[in-house]
């Protein structure tokens, strides 16, 4: 059983849990996913490692309360526990010293970005990132990340934080007036990664995204969260979740991602969450 040391509402849909899970905390890299499980009949969900502490044994989540499990867990409370906490899981992301970084978060998509710019910071790179979401309320970890990064530019729908519009407007925005990046990590909404890779791979800067696809086992058996990425198949659990984002077959993968929303509609409606 693995205790919730902290919960924190970061939004009205998206919280923050720390967990108490030394085997992970030891281990883990930015870039790696854990499978927890609420409780016994629970299914397993994957969720991106947002934060970790070695001397605290704490692991970090962040989670939008979307469906049956994140509602389930919602419920939990401090000092409460959960069933599984299996991890890390995924490769860590591929980061190496480059002169200048820019991250790209689009809404929890943020949270996995956090830890990766965090380690580019701790390798003596220069550190810039743009967060969107629909407004303030929706951006998460800005105090972390102005904390971290060397600027941090907002893109918010209304304009209630930032520029209004996407964080691709603000990316073109900041080519434009000249600035140079060797390398893009973004990390959002499926469209959101498509249209920064349209952008960059003119511009030929190299771009990571990280892939969330449906997941199953974990572990590379089920095939459940395969993606093309430059024309092979490739399972988002063992080989990434991190990858090129110029290979990666986006139109597929959000076709895929769409493939059992209706089931989970309903599954939540029957169990009255
Ligand atoms: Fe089953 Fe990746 S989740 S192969």
């Amino acid at each position: 059983m693995y205790k919730i040391v902290t919960k924190r509402k970061l939004n009205d849909l998206v919280e923050l849990m720390e967990i108490e899970a030394p085997f992970v905390s030891r281990k883990c890299e930015p870039g790696q996913f854990i499978i927890l499980r609420v409780d016994e009949e629970g299914e397993r969900i994957p969720l991106t490692i947002a934060d970790y502490d070695r001397e605290k044994d704490t692991v970090t989540i962040i989670y939008q309360v979307v469906g049956y499990t994140t509602k389930k867990l919602s419920l939990k409370n401090e000092g409460d526990y959960i069933e599984d906490f299996v991890g890390p899981l995924g490769q860590e992301a591929p980061l190496h010293k480059v002169k200048r970084v820019l991250g790209i978060g689009g809404g929890v998509g943020i949270a996995p970005l956090y830890p990766q710019l965090k380690k580019m910071k701790e390798l003596g790179v220069e550190v810039d990132a743009i967060l969107g979401g629909r407004s303030d309320e929706f951006i998460i970890l800005d105090t972390e990340m102005e904390n971290t990064c060397d600027n941090v530019y907002y893109a918010t729908n209304d304009g209630s934080k930032g520029i209004k519009g996407f964080v691709t407007d603000k990316l073109n925005e900041l080519i434009e007036n000249g600035e140079k990046y060797d390398l893009v990590i973004a990390i959002g909404p499926l469209i959101m990664m498509k249209t920064v890779c349209e952008i960059t791979k003119k511009l030929g800067i190299k771009t990571n995204v990280s892939l969330n696809p449906i997941m199953i086992d974990g572990t590379g058996m089920c095939g459940g969260c395969r993606v093309t990425v430059g024309g092979e198949t490739k399972f988002a659990c063992v080989d990434g979740p991190d990858f090129d984002g110029h290979e990666v077959d986006f139109d597929e993968a959000m076709r895929r991602q769409g493939m059992y929303k209706e089931e989970e509609k309903d599954h939540v409606c029957r169990l009255g969450l």
